[in-house]
């Protein structure tokens, strides 16, 4: 078994692997409750443990070219020394290998992705030096047919304009592409013009080094922060539309695999799916660093893993009572869902949810009045798969990890699910995808005659997601809401 580490990345994580086995992957900050904690945790080893004992440890990221890059930036080098790390947690008796960030995030998405051939795009705000690279994938292997290094990013540029119109950077970018269906992009050209010498795709070139942000740029007056953001994500569509472009051209494959934490910009992923230049797409469902601590297990043993969810992190071992959760939806009332095995990656797809009833006008204020989020954006929707085409005009046949957002048909029906640009970032649930749930949302659909359920995650704004049974307690003790 071969135990793979992200750690100080921003959000730590950890996946234990036996051979094409995925059996237990999770993040630091489910266990320790601090927001995309860094640093490995103890109680996350320990329930690592419940599935097996590792024999080697793989790494993500070299250290040396790493450590060389930093000091080039003006940082220090590791926080931490990796070996002080896993001696701290006593794992430094096992032997360690060390593999490529952007090496591991390709591998993470081509091994999981079940093609037996793929043009593989990595995009993210650095590795060790990369922030760009292309992949030729197959029987042989993962073949480096492009890369641009540091400090020349697109994810630098979009978490530096995170930055700029007062979010968090390498955290609330998902919040940025939100904001951009509220502007318009009247100021693309002009940030173009600011930031970029040259700009094709994959090739660019920044006119400045964005690691430390932009707030010194100067928006013109009159120029809102939506219309900013509408601008950064209309170029940063352009970009990765000319990039698959290129790989269309260039690169054998009628598959395409996209990485890297850029790949969670569902809006952008949409587009490049609506071009209908390939085949297939696959993303794994957690595609930044987080998701390469499987990715460096993949990068090291180069064979296909047996991808069968994102269901993999601490389990909740319980029975779920389907009839009184659809009996309080039926009421009217929000309710609260932690079963089964945790979600690995951002979005709660149905073991640590939130659910509502999405019809009618009050749905979304129902949820804030718990969520308490930005009232601009809008909850998303699980669907029965087979009803998916009713109400959405989807770019991909199933979504099973909200990676997509989809025209909505009928937003007048389902508002609090509806974007501005009536775009809803769709899950649609298949039995394979998750037994419980689907039988919940079946249920639900013969009580209610509405296939679909809003659906976000279970926590307390600025928390990680509930994790274990004691959380799903703690929340129910905070909220007044019954956890099931
Ligand atoms: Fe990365």
């Amino acid at each position: 078994m071969i135990l793979g580490i992200n750690s100080q990345n921003h959000d730590a994580s950890m996946a234990l692997i036996d051979g094409p086995n995925i059996l237990w992957a999770a993040h630091s900050e489910r266990y320790s409750r601090q927001k995309n904690d860094s640093l490995l945790d103890r109680d996350m080893l320990a329930d690592m443990r419940k599935y097996g004992e590792p024999s080697q440890i793989v790494w993500f990221e070299k250290p040396w070219p790493k450590n060389l890059r930093r000091l080039y930036s003006g940082q220090r080098p590791w926080r931490v020394d990796p070996k002080d790390e896993l001696k701290k947690l006593n794992l430094d008796h096992l032997p360690v290998e060390y593999v490529y960030h952007h090496e591991s995030h390709a591998a993470a998405g081509f091994y999981t992705s079940g093609f037996s051939d793929a043009s593989v795009l990595v995009v993210d705000a650095i590795g060790e030096w990369n922030s760009v690279t292309i992949w030729q994938a197959d029987k042989n292997g993962l073949l480096c047919h492009y890369k641009k290094n540091y400090p020349n990013s697109i994810g630098l540029f979009y978490t530096a304009f995170t930055q700029y119109v007062g979010l968090k950077p390498n955290e609330e970018e998902y919040i940025l592409m939100g904001m951009a269906a509220l502007g318009k992009p009247i100021v693309a050209d002009l940030i173009k013009k600011d930031f970029f010498d040259y700009f094709e795709g994959p090739d660019f070139k920044l006119k400045h080094n964005l690691h430390n942000g932009c707030r010194w740029w100067q928006a013109p007056e009159g120029v809102s922060k939506f219309d900013i953001a509408a601008s950064v994500q209309q170029i940063i569509e352009e970009y990765l539309l000319n990039t698959v472009h290129w790989i269309y051209h260039n690169l054998p494959s009628d598959n395409l695999v996209f990485m890297g934490g850029v790949a969670l910009n569902c809006v952008a992923n949409s587009k490049i799916a609506k071009k209908g230049l390939f085949h297939d797409i696959w993303i794994m469902p957690n595609p930044g660093d987080a998701g390469s601590a499987i990715g460096a297990v993949a990068a090291l043993q180069k064979q296909h893993l047996d991808w069968q969810g994102a269901y993999l992190g601490t389990d909740i071992d319980r029975d779920l009572d389907i009839d009184g959760i659809v009996n309080k939806l039926l009421e009217g009332k929000v309710v609260a869902v932690a079963n089964g095995r945790a979600e690995f990656g951002p979005r709660a797809l149905g073991n640590r949810s939130l659910l509502c009833d999405p019809r009618g006008p009050d749905a979304k204020d129902r949820m804030n009045a718990i969520k308490r989020r930005e009232p601009f954006r809008p909850f998303a929707p699980a669907v029965l798969e087979e009803h998916t085409k009713l109400y959405f005009d989807m770019p991909v046949h199933s979504s099973p990890y909200m990676q997509f957002v989809a025209d909505c048909k009928r937003p007048d029906l389902l508002p609090g699910i509806c974007h501005y640009d009536n775009t809803s970032r769709v899950q649609t649930v298949k039995a394979q995808d998750n037994p419980k749930f689907r039988a919940l949302l079946e249920a639900w659909y013969k009580a209610s005659g509405c296939p679909i359920l809003m659906n976000t995650s279970l926590n307390i704004k600025g928390e990680p997601l509930v994790n274990s049974w004691q959380d799903a307690e703690r929340w129910e003790l905070v909220n007044g809401i019954k956890v099931y």
